[in-house]
């Protein structure tokens, strides 16, 4: 491939370009400051590529979604979760065998640190669950202090923490509504095991509705992994510094939970429950959001990749007319969705911006029909996310370009001035 051209200050210089398997382009920069002087400015990152991957690929023009090649249409809905996390981490399917065995070890390792539950005690009654989810994978480091480091045995580490963070948050829903524990078996799939987690008592056999277990199974891979979004690049960061799996991966958790990222799929049940106690007067907020004096944005609609329907929403709209149906659910929060939707695809400002629906727009009324409680939103996209982050900082450390990540930035403070005494001693 030719080179890239730069003329500064009168002067070419050239850059290697270089392209990945799907054809985008590359410039590579990296001797560009020595060569120039001069750096990039791209806050946000939009137009920089922080590293090769071969995990997701991603066409936002074209609304494609791939999972190590594989696209997330065939997937959500064929395999279970636990089949597609191994996808995920080791970057081949499972065989048979090799599925049952790593499922096996994903509910034996599970089980949180006996002392590590007596944690869910001590947390405010008023604390989110996300908060509490990244606090406890956060302490698996210091529960697991010696082995933490010893990547080695980086297969029980995965294991550990994809077990438990499904843990993690069933025990931290039972304890906020006062139910006792409930422990996972290795005869039920891991979105079974949630559930059951979640919704079971120990006086009676609960039986994993079939409609619950696959739909879970669904919205877990949808929310697998989609390349460098903000949590990934969080994971990544915090792993070349060499920092351990579990402290990487919690940094990940603290990312999810803004609302311009996993934190959507509540903002837009909150806003649809506003907006439903309002009318249903889906048109005055869509004129909300376009206005700039207004903070308000349609949440669940708009992404930074995808200028196009997000495929996860395409999958998810008609997975939650089916679901429901099944159930003999009536959502009144579906049908603002839809018409918001209708009359924001419609509109000259959606349009042009290319605002399209993303996954958090019909996730969140999926998981109401499961049961899920909407402050736990979040946290479900975590589980779901878990094998993702996990690939990444596989991903990063394998990775023979592997350097800290430390960007630059273009100072605009003050220019040097004096110290001048004062009695500030
Ligand atoms: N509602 C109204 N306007 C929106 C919008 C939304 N949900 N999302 C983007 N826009 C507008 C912006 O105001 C901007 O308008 P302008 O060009 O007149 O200034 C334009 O569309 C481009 O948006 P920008 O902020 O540059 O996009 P981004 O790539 O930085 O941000 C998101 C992407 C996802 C953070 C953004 O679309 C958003 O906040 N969406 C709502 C939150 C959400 O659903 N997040 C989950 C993502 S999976």
């Amino acid at each position: 491939m030719e080179n890239a051209k730069l003329i500064l200050s009168g002067k070419e210089y050239e850059l290697p370009m270089f392209s990945g398997t799907e054809d985008e382009r590359a410039i590579d920069i990296r001797k560009l400051r020595d060569m120039t002087g001069a750096i990039t400015y791209d806050p946000g990152y939009g137009n920089t590529g922080s590293c090769r991957s071969a995990i997701t690929f991603i066409d936002g023009d074209k609304g494609i979604l791939r999972y190590r090649g594989y696209p997330i249409e065939e997937l959500a809905g064929s395999i279970r979760y636990s089949a597609a996390a191994y996808l995920m981490v080791y970057g081949r399917l499972p065989t048979e065998p090799e599925f049952l065995d790593w499922r096996k070890q994903l509910t034996l390792n599970s089980f949180v640190h006996a002392s590590q539950v007596n944690f869910f005690d001590n947390f405010s009654a008023l604390a989110h669950p996300m908060n509490i989810l990244g606090s406890m994978i956060s302490s698996m480091s210091a529960f697991y202090p010696h082995d933490a480091e010893d990547e080695s045995d980086i297969d029980l580490h995965i294991q550990r923490l994809i077990g438990q963070v499904k843990t993690i948050a069933a025990f931290s829903y039972r304890k906020s509504v006062g139910l006792p524990y409930i422990y996972p078996r290795t005869d039920h799939s891991y979105a079974a095991n949630f559930l059951r987690m979640m919704f079971a008592t120990p006086a009676e056999e609960y039986v994993v509705p079939k409609v619950m277990e696959n739909a879970l199974d669904m919205l877990l891979i949808l929310h697998m992994d989609h390349e460098q979004n903000c949590s990934t690049s969080t994971v990544r960061m915090v792993a070349s510094s060499m920092s351990n799996i579990y402290a990487s991966v919690s940094a990940g958790i603290n990312a999810l939970w803004g609302r311009l990222h996993g934190g959507a799929n509540e903002a837009v049940l909150n806003m649809l429950k506003t907006i439903a106690d309002d009318g249903g007067n889906v048109a005055k907020y869509v004129d909300l959001a376009k206005r700039k004096d207004n903070p308000f944005k349609l949440m669940g609609f708009g992404h930074r990749v995808y200028k196009n329907f997000d495929p996860r929403s395409k999958i998810l709209k008609t997975a939650v007319d089916d679901v429901l149906n099944e159930m003999g659910i009536h959502d009144p929060l579906l049908d603002v969705a839809k018409s918001l939707e209708e009359v924001a695809l419609k509109d000259d400002f959606f349009i042009a911006r290319k605002l399209y629906p993303n996954v958090d727009f019909y996730s969140g009324i999926l998981y109401r029909a499961l049961g899920i409680p909407t402050e736990m939103f979040t946290v479900l996209f975590a589980i779901g996310r878990m094998p993702g982050w996990i690939a990444h900082w596989l991903e990063m450390r394998a990775d023979p370009d592997l350097r800290i990540q430390r960007p630059r930035q273009i100072y605009i403070g003050e220019k040097m001035r004096h110290f001048e005494q004062m009695n500030l001693y």
